[in-house]
């Protein structure tokens, strides 16, 4: 085992785990070429010193196979960019839980056999840190996993809207162990919320009063099946609206989230903003925009610049809620910042200058 290795589990095998694998060997084939991503280096790390040493899943597809393989299974929409090599292992089940809505077990079998205790297997396995990259909603089963992650003393990324970096008591538990944890909620590198805090904090830097907006996605993964459950979908969509209520202070008309699932867009999501404004002299303002993007590598660009950050503020002996490291790269932060101050709190964490 290399020395600058960042020993990573993740719990989820599904779009996300199979950007982050595909983009750990793309970065490293291209790297002179085509970065494409915001930091080639963080304190030190590329994106190939990240090491997967253990993955969870439920899925009787994945379950059992190498993680190299689970991540091209079927059901999994992200494309094949590159080969990825065997890496020896093996995807446990995990806990069960509350991680399949009833629309997931419609496509899904779960796996037959025990469910392994997570805790021992990250210890095992010396895992640093686990990224949770379940389905949204799974509310226990993130719980579950968070809770392992306190118990065996390894940092934890939350990828999924339900609240753990933001909820006092998980930031009171974290603290307390002394284990780092970052959430909620992974932004893309080119997503939906991203962007259309970008367009609308251009329009109110110049002056333009923003009446209403929206936007509002179409995708064909297994994540947005999984928000067709009418609960699960409100959950994600109050996520992504209080972001974008904590930047305008509610003085807007606003509506943001997933509004439907078509399975033959696949890993795609096309997006959609609309905004009203009034600019000078009351001028009428109207946008109209349609993003296509691909989710896999569009929320991996984030986690694979998250991982590092994290295992930074490991070697610092982090704890608790990194709280720069949630503005930079997650939709609900505990701390909210808007998108330039949140990329100075990043950098200026990473250059040792700011304590979390
Ligand atoms: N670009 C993105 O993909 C993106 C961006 C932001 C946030 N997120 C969030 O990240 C999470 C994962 O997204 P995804 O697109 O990779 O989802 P996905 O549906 O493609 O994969 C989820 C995986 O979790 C597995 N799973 C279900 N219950 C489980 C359990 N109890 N234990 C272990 N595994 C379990 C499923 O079998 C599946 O393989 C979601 O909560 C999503 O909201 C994704």
């Amino acid at each position: 085992m290399l020395e600058h290795e960042i020993k990573v589990a993740i719990a989820g095998v599904g779009t996300i785990a199979s950007g982050l694998l595909q983009g750990i060997v793309y970065f490293n084939e291209y790297q002179e070429k085509r970065k494409n991503i915001l930091h080639p280096i963080i304190g030190s790390f590329k994106p190939c010193d990240i090491r997967i040493v253990a993955a969870f899943d439920v899925d009787t597809d994945k379950v059992g196979k190498d993680i190299s393989q689970a991540i091209f299974a079927p059901i999994n929409s992200t494309p094949k960019f590159i080969e990825v090599d065997n890496k020896g292992v093996i995807v446990e089940k995990g806990p069960v839980k509350d991680g399949l809505s009833d629309h997931l077990k419609s496509v899904i079998t779960i796996a037959d056999g025990e469910e392994i205790d997570v805790v021992q297997k990250l210890k095992e396995a010396k895992a640093e840190l686990l990224i949770c990259a379940i389905p949204s909603g799974a509310e226990e089963a993130v719980k579950a996993y968070a809770q392992a992650a306190l118990e065996a003393e390894v940092a934890f990324i939350n990828c999924t809207p339900t609240m753990i970096a933001c909820d006092p008591s998980w930031a009171r538990k974290f603290k307390k162990a002394n284990v780092c944890l970052v959430g909620d909620d992974l932004q893309s590198q080119a997503g939906g919320t991203v962007l259309h805090k970008g367009f609308l904090d251009v329009l109110k830097e110049q002056g333009v009063i923003i009446k209403d907006t929206y936007q509002l996605d179409v995708a064909g993964g297994l994540e947005t099946l999984n928000t067709l459950d009418d609960d699960r979908k409100q959950y994600k969509r109050e996520v992504k609206e209080r972001t974008l209520k904590q930047a305008f202070k509610n003085e807007i008309n606003l509506a943001s989230g997933t509004s439907d699932y078509l399975e033959f867009l696949g890993n795609r999501r096309i997006g959609h903003f609309w905004i009203r404004g009034e600019g000078f002299m009351g001028m009428p303002i109207k946008i109209d925009i349609r993003l296509e993007t691909l989710d896999g590598p569009n929320g991996a660009a984030t986690l694979i610049d998250v991982i590092r950050a994290t295992k930074v503020a490991i070697n610092r002996a982090g704890s608790g809620p990194i709280t720069s490291i949630c503005a930079y790269g997650f939709k609900a932060p505990p701390v909210f910042s808007d998108r330039h101050n949140a990329h100075k709190w990043f950098a200026e964490y990473l250059e040792g200058i700011r304590a979390e």
